[in-house]
């Protein structure tokens, strides 16, 4: 029977038996020690007892005593008096410096979403660059048109450089043409209003990565490098079109500014080298026919129109409305002299 008995008893419950018994025995020795020794006699309390001790006599309370609490509270009040003001000339900074790693991180995340799609590395990549190239320079990509007879064939559409964007249009603009994308074009909508993959943070965070400078790690360069791009433009539509000077440098009109700055929006075609003068217009309205004649009757307002650009709902000349709703009319007054713009604006009025 005890042998059963043990041979059910598992180590485990063995153990828990032998320190419960430790247990016990030292508590047991703990009374026994401790009541056998002797206390102090009962009453003695009414000497010992600290309330019933003499204080200080007044000599003493009235110098030494008051001389430690008040030196005590001088140091205090200093510690806080100084402590107070010398965190808050920090905190200013702190705040800039929580502000800045705070775009930092957006301006980062923006840039591995504009990398291509099987670029290696941890994140989502929706693949701007395939497109616009790897530092937004500028690129093409295939797109499929469908002709006025309905017959599609494939073009080489060229994706306009988007390294100097921020120079053209205010962040707003930029926002909204990520959200919707350009419709008849191969630049898809992007945010999910505009039917997208992409959520608002990444919209963003994109945002801020095609407006930060390059010194930030962002996209943008800077206004020197973006004329000489325009330049490199401006000198292939010369080619182009034939406008060239004896030398064979570029002769640089009104109609080759044109063609670098404002065809692939205002030209049918022309984005995919087929450019149908006579079609219309296609993003923006066509400015031929003395169109912009009727628009701005004064040329000077037309100069400052192609300055500025219009944001949405915004009337500009005798009837206009900027009718697209983020990314219209880009402003040109930061990336062409005053005199490029007059020279574009006189090539245009004699349309
Ligand atoms: C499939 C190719 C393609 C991809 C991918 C693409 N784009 Fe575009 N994007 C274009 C084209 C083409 C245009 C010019 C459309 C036009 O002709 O009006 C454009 C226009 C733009 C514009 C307007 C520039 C201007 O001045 O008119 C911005 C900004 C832009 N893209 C940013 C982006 C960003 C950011 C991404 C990545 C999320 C992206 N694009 C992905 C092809 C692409
Ligand atoms: C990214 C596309 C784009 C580019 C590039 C562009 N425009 Fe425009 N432009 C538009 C749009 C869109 C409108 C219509 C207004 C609106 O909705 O913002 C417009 C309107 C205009 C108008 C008013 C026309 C009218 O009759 O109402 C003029 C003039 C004009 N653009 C001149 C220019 C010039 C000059 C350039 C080059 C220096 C240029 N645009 C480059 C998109 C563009």
């Amino acid at each position: 029977m005890t042998m059963s008995l043990l041979a059910t008893v598992t180590t485990q419950q063995k153990l828990g038996v032998a320190i419960a018994a430790i247990f016990i025995v030292g508590w047991v020795g703990y009374l026994v020690a401790h009541l056998r020794k002797a206390g102090p006699p009962p009453g003695s309390e009414i000497e010992l007892a600290p309330n019933r001790k003499p204080y200080y006599d007044d000599d003493t309370l009235e110098t030494k005593k008051l001389d430690r609490s008040l030196g005590t509270a001088v140091v205090l009040l200093s510690v806080v008096a100084i402590g107070l003001p010398a965190y808050w000339v920090r905190e200013g900074q702190r705040q800039v410096d929580a502000q800045l790693g705070f775009e930092h991180r957006s301006i980062h995340r923006g840039s591995i979403l504009f990398l291509p799609t099987d670029a290696p590395g941890h994140g989502a990549k929706f693949g701007c660059a395939t497109c616009h190239g790897a530092q937004g320079q500028g690129g093409v990509t295939k797109a499929t048109i469908t002709d006025t007879l309905g017959r599609t064939r494939q073009v080489q559409w060229k994706a306009p450089a988007i390294n100097n964007v921020a120079y053209r249009y205010s962040k707003d603009s930029i926002r909204a043409i990520l959200v919707y994308g350009r419709a008849g074009t191969p630049m898809p909508a992007w945010g999910t209003k505009g039917g997208g993959p992409m959520n608002d943070q990444q919209i963003d965070d994109l945002v801020n990565y095609l407006s930060a400078p390059v010194e930030e790690k962002g996209l943008k360069v800077s206004e020197e490098q973006t004329k000489k791009e325009i330049a490199v433009l401006v000198a292939t539509e010369a080619k182009r079109i034939g406008s060239l000077n004896a030398d064979g440098t570029p002769n640089v009109t009104g109609e080759v500014l044109f063609g670098a700055n404002c065809s692939r929006c205002h030209t049918r075609g022309w984005s995919f080298n087929e450019p149908e003068v006579n079609a219309g217009g296609r993003y923006g309205p066509s400015l031929r026919g003395g169109a912009t004649l009727r628009q701005f009757p004064q040329q000077a307002d037309m100069v400052k129109f192609v300055s500025v650009g219009v944001e949405y709902g915004q009337p500009y000349g005798v009837g206009g409305i900027g009718q697209t709703a983020g990314g219209g009319m880009p402003h040109f007054g930061t990336l062409l002299s005053e005199e490029e713009i007059l020279k574009i604006v006189t090539y245009e009025r004699s349309l």
